[in-house]
C-alpha cells in the first residue's frame, strides 16, 4: 500500500513529532514507541552546517537539547541548528530535557536512521522540511531530501510537507510520484483550490482553527486529502472525521 492508498482509509491518525506529549519529539524511541499506535508518523527534517539532514523542530538547539549545560557550546548562542555541524550535534541529548526527574538520553535522529527505521518496521511517514531557507537553497535542500528517501527505497511510504510551499513545487518538478501537502498555520491561501493546483500538491494540512466544513468540502470534492493539526481531543477529532477530513495529528497514542 502506497501513502496515496493510505489516505483512503478513514480517520487517520498520524503521531506528531512521534507522540511528542508522550515522549521526547522527534527521536527514535518516540518513533519506536509509536508502532501500533498510529497510521503514520510524523517528523520534522532541516539540515546541519554540513547539509546532513537532522530530525528536529525548532530553528535552535535550546529546549530539546541539553547544550544549555555544555561549558563547550557556551558562546555558540542563539543555538541555530544550522550553524551546527553533525558532528557537533552528535554530542548533544535530545531525551532528558523531557523527563522533569530522570536522565534517559537520547541520540540525535538524522532522516537516514528515520526512514532505515520506517523501512524496517512497514510504517508511513510524514516529512515535514522545516522553512531553512534564510541558511540554505531551496533546490538545493529539496534535492538532499529526495536523494535520501530515493537511497531509502521506500518513498512509496513517504509524504512531503512544509510551510514553505516553494519546497513543495520542487519536489514534484523533480520527484513527481512523491506526494506532498500544503502547511498552513494563520489563514487558507487566496483562492486555495487554484492555488493547491498550481503548487501540485495531493494533500492540505491545516491548523485546526482553520478546520470548517465548506472548506473541506471544497478540498475534498476536487481531489484533495485533508489532514488537521494538532488535535489531541476526541470529540473534536470525530467532529472533524465527520466533516470528511482524511487524517489527524495527535501528540498522544491512541
Ligand atoms: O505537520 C503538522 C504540524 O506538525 C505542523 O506544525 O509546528 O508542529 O511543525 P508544527
Amino acid at each position: 500500500m502506497s501513502f496515496l492508498e493510505l489516505f483512503k482509509r478513514p480517520c487517520l491518525i498520524g503521531a506528531h513529532r512521534g507522540s511528542r506529549a508522550l515522549y521526547p519529539e522527534n527521536t527514535l524511541c518516540a518513533l519506536e514507541k509509536s508502532i501500533g499506535h498510529c497510521d503514520f508518523i510524523e517528523i520534522d527534517v532541516q539540515l546541519s552546517s554540513d547539509k546532513i539532514l537532522v530530525v528536529m523542530h525548532d530553528d535552535t538547539l535550546e529546549r530539546t537539547t541539553n547544550i544549555k549545560e555544555l561549558d563547550a557550546y557556551k558562546s555558540r548562542e542563539p543555538y541555530k541548528v544550522s550553524d551546527f555541524s553533525y558532528e557537533e550535534l552528535s554530542t548533544l541529548d535530545y531525551g532528558s530535557w523531557f523527563y522533569s526527574d530522570e536522565i534517559k538520553p537520547e541520540p540525535l535522529l538524522t532522516l537516514k536512521i528515520a526512514l532505515e527505521f520506517i523501512k524496517e518496521n512497514h510504517l508511513f511517514i510524514n516529512i515535514e522540511i522545516k522553512d531553512i531557507h534564510n541558511s540554505f537553497e531551496d533546490k538545493e535542500v529539496i534535492s538532499l531530501v529526495l536523494q535520501e528517501i530515493a537511497e531509502s527505497k521506500i518513498k512509496d511510504h513517504v509524504l512531503i510537507s512544509s510551510f514553505r510551499h516553494q519546497y513543495l513545487l520542487l519536489s514534484k518538478e523533480i520527484q513527481p510520484d512523491i506526494p506532498t501537502a500544503v502547511l498552513v498555520e494563520k489563514k487558507h491561501p487566496k483562492n486555495l483550490i487554484n492555488y493547491l493546483k498550481s503548487l501540485r500538491v495531493d494533500a492540505y494540512h491545516c491548523s485546526d482553527k482553520l478546520a470548517d466544513e465548506i472548506t473541506v468540502g471544497n478540498l475534498k470534492s476536487t481531489g484533495f486529502y485533508v489532514n488537521i493539526y494538532t488535535v489531541n481531543d476526541p470529540i473534536r477529532r470525530q467532529q472533524l472525521f465527520d466533516m470528511g477530513v482524511n487524517g489527524v495529528f495527535s501528540d498522544y497514542l491512541e
